[in-house]
């Protein structure tokens, strides 16, 4: 580690920020033992506000239609050979069943953006949950709607919403999606939904083509910015039927580095080690916990249809039942020295 690495760490740790030049600094000039040092100190800040409890999500995909077509996602609206689906209420509710048996106290509802799921539709799926699982909270990730929308659901009872912003420079966000979309309606939203008294959580690709470090600085600061509760950072992996199939993915090198940085700036964040970081590598989840991260998310999908949610290639756990998944985390993070808890996992408030 060079001294400058061992300083600007040291400065984050301390100071829960940093500007744009010292983290392009830092970006640029990392090492192996600073990395570990980043680690260290990361974990530190965890296990002062959480110890070494692991917060459990139990993620529902319900719809894999899209009408966007974002250059890297496997579910886009131009990949004709995605076998599309959605889940029923029913269908939904059994899964929340299932989760509940299994400990999970979170259901995170995520599809593609599809206009099936009307405001009455979503807001009647959403009550219904929170009839059921009183003691439990529910999560939207179901993309850019209006403030309305976002209100009617709220109402219904939603607890949270992930929307990760996926980059927060325009130019890069032009080069990842089509034209109808845009970075000023994806950070509208967001501030939307903070306003809105959702715990919100925003987020990015690590390795997305053509990111750089200076791009990945735009994300830290706009982090800094919005201050949410939960940020989700996973490796860019390259599906076959997009694009980009020829991109190489993010490395879990880069992505572990991150996920130090923002245990620090952010200290009581929610930060999930995802399910494309346990993809492009065995024990990925497990080093990002060891990064500094706090929160799992397994499939609660229905087996039958995990197959179909391909975001990108070789995705983990498709074949796998909720139970199993649980139980696999469970030893992952046991012999980490870390436990899965039975716990809504809430953002401390004090
Ligand atoms: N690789 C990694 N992550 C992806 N996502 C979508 N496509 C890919 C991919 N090819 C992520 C996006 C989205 C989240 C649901 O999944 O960041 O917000
Ligand atoms: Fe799904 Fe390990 S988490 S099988």
């Amino acid at each position: 580690m060079n001294t400058q690495e061992k300083i600007l760490i040291d400065r984050l740790a301390a100071e829960h920020t940093l500007e744009g030049p010292e983290l392009l600094a830092l970006l640029e000039n990392r090492t192996p033992e600073g990395a570990e040092y980043l680690f260290e100190q990361a974990r530190k800040v965890r296990h002062a506000i959480y110890g070494h409890d692991v917060y459990l999500r139990g993620l529902i995909e319900f719809t894999n239609y899209c009408k966007n077509d974002c250059y890297y996602c496997g579910i886009r609206n131009s990949n004709r050979k995605a076998e599309r689906y959605r889940l029923t209420k029913e269908q939904i509710l059994e899964c929340c069943t299932q989760g509940y048996e299994l400990g999970f106290r979170t259901f995170v509802l995520q599809g593609g953006e599809d206009p099936f799921f009307t405001d009455q539709k979503m807001a009647d799926i959403v009550s219904a949950i929170k009839e059921a699982y009183p003691d439990c909270a529910v999560t939207l990730s179901i993309g850019e709607r209006s403030r309305a929308s976002y209100r009617i659901l709220r109402e219904a009872g939603a607890d949270r919403y992930l929307l990760r912003h996926e980059t927060a420079n325009a130019d890069h966000y032009a080069k990842l999606h089509p034209p109808s979309l845009s970075l000023e309606n994806r950070k509208k939203c967001l501030w939307d939904l903070k306003e809105l008294g959702y715990q919100v959580g925003c987020g990015f690709m690590v390795g997305s083509p053509y990111q750089t470090n200076r791009h990945l600085v735009d994300d830290l600061l706009f982090i800094q910015e919005l201050k949410p509760h939960m940020v989700g950072i996973g490796p860019f992996i390259p599906h076959s039927q997009t694009p980009f199939a020829a991109q190489p993915a993010g490395t879990l090198e880069l992505t572990l580095y991150l996920l130090g940085i923002i245990r620090l700036l952010l200290p009581k964040v929610l930060l999930p080690a995802t399910t494309a970081l346990g993809t492009i590598h065995p024990t990925g989840r497990e080093a990002g916990i060891l990064a500094g991260a706090n929160v799992v998310m397994p499939n609660l999908s229905p087996v039958s249809v995990r197959r179909k949610y391909m975001l990108y290639d070789n995705k983990i756990c498709t074949g796998d039942e909720a139970a199993e998944c649980r139980c696999c985390l469970t030893g992952r993070m046991n012999r980490i020295g870390y436990n899965l808890v039975v716990s809504r996992g809430d953002y401390p408030n004090q």
